[in-house]
């Protein structure tokens, strides 16, 4: 596999940087969605903790990721994929890297305008994003993490709807590109036709 990018491939940079986000989106969200519901005390605040890390490590893959797209471009679309869906895909890609950018950066302004204090995996600290405490702002803020997260599953449901249309249908290499272990799909065998005696 190579490392860079070619006209008909995703080198491994590409591939390694698309499931670690994908693993990542799926644990932020998992926990996002269950840890408001845990009881206040030191594990609530712990959990808290490194949704907001993983998020921020988010931010910095999707940025690393967009500017080794821009130094390693992409692949073209399969042979014979029609032209408006090639648009489509760019788009949905498009709309989720402005996702991936946004949903992070909100969290980051949820939790500066609260006022909360932010340590990258308790590693270093994080600067806050605006001028500290604002009511209004950690309210539009909240709000739009939440809606941006709803946003971007439903891109996903489509982007991997998508994704597996190609393979199990249309039988072509879009998802073996992204995923390169996988083997081709079984084509379902096509039904004789009638014999001229029944
Ligand atoms: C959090 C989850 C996911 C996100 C945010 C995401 C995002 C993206 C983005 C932005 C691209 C475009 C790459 C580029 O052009 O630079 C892409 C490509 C791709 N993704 Fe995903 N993806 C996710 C999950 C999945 C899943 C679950 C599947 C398969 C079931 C999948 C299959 C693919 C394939 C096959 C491509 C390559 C398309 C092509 O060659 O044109 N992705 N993904």
């Amino acid at each position: 596999m190579p490392i860079r990018n070619k006209p008909d491939q995703w080198g491994v940079v590409s591939i390694g940087l698309h499931w670690l986000t994908f693993l990542m989106i799926l644990g932020l969200a998992t926990v996002g969605l269950l840890m408001t519901d845990l009881p206040t005390g030191s594990f609530k605040v712990q959990v808290y903790a490194l949704h907001k890390s993983f998020g921020l490590t988010v931010l910095a893959l999707t940025l690393l990721r967009l500017v080794w797209r821009l130094l390693a471009s992409a692949p073209e679309a399969v042979a014979g994929t029609p032209r408006w869906q090639d648009r489509i895909a760019k788009l949905t890609h498009g709309a989720m890297y402005v996702l991936l950018l946004l949903i992070p950066l909100s969290g980051w302004l949820f939790n500066s305008a609260a006022g909360f204090p932010l340590r990258w995996f308790n590693l270093f600290k994080v600067p806050k994003l605006g001028a500290g405490y604002d009511p209004d702002i950690k309210a539009f803020a909240h709000e739009a993490h939440e809606l941006l997260f709803y946003a971007l599953a439903l891109l996903l449901v489509a982007h991997a709807a998508a994704a597996l249309f190609h393979h199990y249908r249309l039988h072509d290499r879009t998802l073996m590109r992204m995923l390169p272990f996988l083997k081709p799909a079984a084509v379902a065998p096509v039904a004789p036709p009638p014999s001229e005696e029944s």
